[in-house]
């Protein structure tokens, strides 16, 4: 049988972490002939909720499950770890500085880094999804250097997913009718959704939507969207950030070429300034994530490009002033 795939997910006792680690079990991340051994992480207010969760994996008896083990220490959870699942964080509360939520995250995610670059296994993919996501993933990144930079991700997978629903549903089209759709810049409400490129059932998607549409209430909508699940449902968006997740990782490990959406750390594509961990639309070739080079840019594409990075490097240059980058 095949050896199993190690897969290490903190903040495994909160809602993202208990809607992903059951289809991850299933094999719904990297299909049915892998199984998978799963670590969570976890801080000891968190520990009961994941035991809890570990108690109705065994209630699954999923087959392709080899083991589940829980830590509170990075350096036991992600010892052999191929994939890890960053989804514990702290996200911003009301009233919070921005410093003091860069300085929270700083705390969790540079030893969460150092722990993976000294005890993950080698081939380790990174996929950050707590918040803030790209600059998580940017502290994290900077305290493994021994770690091939492009491992470490940040999920911009479920604004890439939430775009093609609404794109589709707009043009009354089938979502698999959709492609070439990208999330550039930040996981923030910066963040420019891009239709300029993509298309809809083949053809060029600004041909059949409105375009000021899509520059407009499209774009607003898509940025928005986290925030109109919390208006409506009460609560922040669960069940659809762990399916992004799990997509993200999927389409990494098991691509088939498709172009999709991703954090990466930038090597200076399109301008990006490098090291910058920014959303470029991405295919994944061989295990690995390209940005799709060579696309034109337009005016309007640049202007919000610019504006999302602008933030990420903002975001840089205060944990850096905080001493967050190691
Ligand atoms: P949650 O609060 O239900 O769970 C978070 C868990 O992380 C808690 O159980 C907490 O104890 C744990 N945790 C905190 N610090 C930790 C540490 N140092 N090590 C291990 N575990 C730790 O939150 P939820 O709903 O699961 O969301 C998690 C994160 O994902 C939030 O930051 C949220 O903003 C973010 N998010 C990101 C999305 C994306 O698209 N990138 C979409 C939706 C949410």
């Amino acid at each position: 049988t095949a050896i199993p795939t190690t897969v290490t997910i903190t903040g495994a006792g909160g809602q993202i972490g208990y809607a992903a680690m059951f289809r991850i079990a299933s094999g719904a991340m990297l299909g049915a002939d892998r199984p998978v051994r799963l670590r969570l992480l976890e801080i000891p207010q968190g520990m009961r909720g994941a035991e809890g969760a570990a108690l109705e994996l065994a209630d699954c008896a999923f087959p392709l499950l080899a083991g589940v083990e829980l830590s509170d220490d990075p350096a036991v959870a992600f010892d052999g770890a191929n994939v890890a699942l960053l989804v514990g964080s702290r996200p911003r509360t009301a009233g919070m500085e921005r410093g003091e939520l860069l300085a929270a995250n700083g705390a969790i995610f540079g030893p969460q880094g150092r722990a993976i670059g000294e005890h993950a296994a080698a081939d380790v993919r990174v996929a950050v999804v707590g918040n803030p996501a790209n600059t998580n993933a940017l502290i994290a990144q900077q305290h493994a250097p021994d770690v091939p930079a492009e491992r470490f991700t940040a999920l911009t997978r479920l604004d890439h997913n939430r775009a093609v629903g609404l794109l589709a549903a707009e043009a009354g089209a089938r979502v698999e009718e959709i492609a070439g759709v990208a999330i550039w810049g930040n996981h923030s409400a910066t963040q420019y959704p891009d239709v300029s490129h993509a298309t809809i059932a083949g053809r060029a998607a600004l041909e059949v939507v409105d375009p000021a549409w899509a520059r407009g209430a499209f774009v607003e909508r898509v940025a928005q969207r986290g925030a109109e699940i919390i208006e409506v449902r009460g609560g922040s968006s669960v069940a659809s950030a762990a399916n992004a997740a799990i997509e993200h990782v999927r389409d990494w490990v098991r691509g088939d070429g498709a172009v999709t959406s991703a954090a990466l750390v930038s090597r200076g594509e399109y301008g990006v300034p490098e090291g910058l961990v920014s959303s470029f639309p991405v295919r994944s070739v061989n295990g690995a994530w390209e940005v799709v080079e060579g696309l034109g840019i337009d005016t309007f594409s640049r202007g919000r490009i610019d504006a999302s990075v602008a933030e990420l490097a903002a975001e840089r240059e205060a944990v850096r002033e905080l001493g967050l980058l190691g």
